[in-house]
């Protein structure tokens, strides 16, 4: 599903030249789950980002499904993100001013559905429920805990059915306890729903819940 090949991300500064990620291969097949582990600064976000569109290489390729998503306009590489892919960000980027039920909604109202208003609802509030937030709908994000903001921002990831879905640091700011329940739900949600899976994290717990291993180093990617 993912086929990362040669791939290079240098950031030119006045005066400088970052070299982040060099020459990276990564290959994740359909319904897999990868962890990628490396220091703070080694190019973690900077990886995802450039699977997740967000970003383009400044060598080599990213096919995802077969298709070079460097090569996709603006509209496209949107529509792509939407339809596609689920991101789980780092500091979950919830809409404050909306509950986590609209937080869900709004990128399936967006998705071109072709589905009443009433059912976009239906749908989130029973993945919000399978998610464990049912009695938080109402809620917003400053009057939930972390570890219920987190699976707020994985229902709203997988809300429009994404194959595949990556997570920045999912439980950076989570104690052990929570990390563990974040754990099971994602390995949970690759099970049931054969999601696959890149989590990007530097924490041991749950990188040792994926099935394959990698570390990024001096911008270099290795396999463990
Ligand atoms: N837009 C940018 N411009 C210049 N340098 C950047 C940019 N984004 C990230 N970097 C640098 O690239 C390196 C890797 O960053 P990042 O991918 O965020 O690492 P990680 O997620 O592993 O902590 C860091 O040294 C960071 O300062
Ligand atoms: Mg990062």
């Amino acid at each position: 599903m993912i086929d990362v090949q040669n791939v290079s991300k240098v950031y030119e500064m006045p005066g400088e030249s970052l070299r982040v990620l060099d020459a990276v291969n990564l290959q994740v097949a359909t319904g897999e789950t990868a962890a990628v582990v490396g220091p703070s600064g080694s190019g973690k976000t900077t990886l995802l980002n450039l699977l997740g569109v967000l970003d383009r290489p400044s060598e080599g390729r990213v096919l995802i499904d077969g298709r070079d998503v460097a090569s996709f306009g603006e509209e496209q590489a949107a529509a792509f993100r939407n339809q596609s892919l689920g991101f789980v960000f780092q500091h979950h980027h919830l809409l404050p001013q909306c509950t986590v039920l609209e937080n869900v909604v709004l990128p399936r109202l967006a998705g071109g559905w072709a589905e009443a208003e009433a059912e976009t609802t239906a749908r989130a509030e029973e993945l919000l429920a399978e998610i464990g937030l049912q009695d938080r709908l109402a809620h917003f994000p400053y009057q939930l805990s972390g570890g219920e903001r987190l699976r707020t921002a994985l229902a709203r990831a997988l809300v429009n059915e994404p194959r595949l879905v990556l997570a920045d640091e999912p439980t950076g700011s989570l104690d052990q306890e929570t990390t563990g329940v974040v754990a099971d739900l994602l390995v949970q949600l690759n099970a049931q729903m054969g999601v696959t899976l890149v989590v990007v994290t530097h924490n041991a717990t749950l990188a040792r819940r994926m099935q394959t291993h990698y570390e990024l180093r001096g911008g270099k990617l290795e396999k463990q």
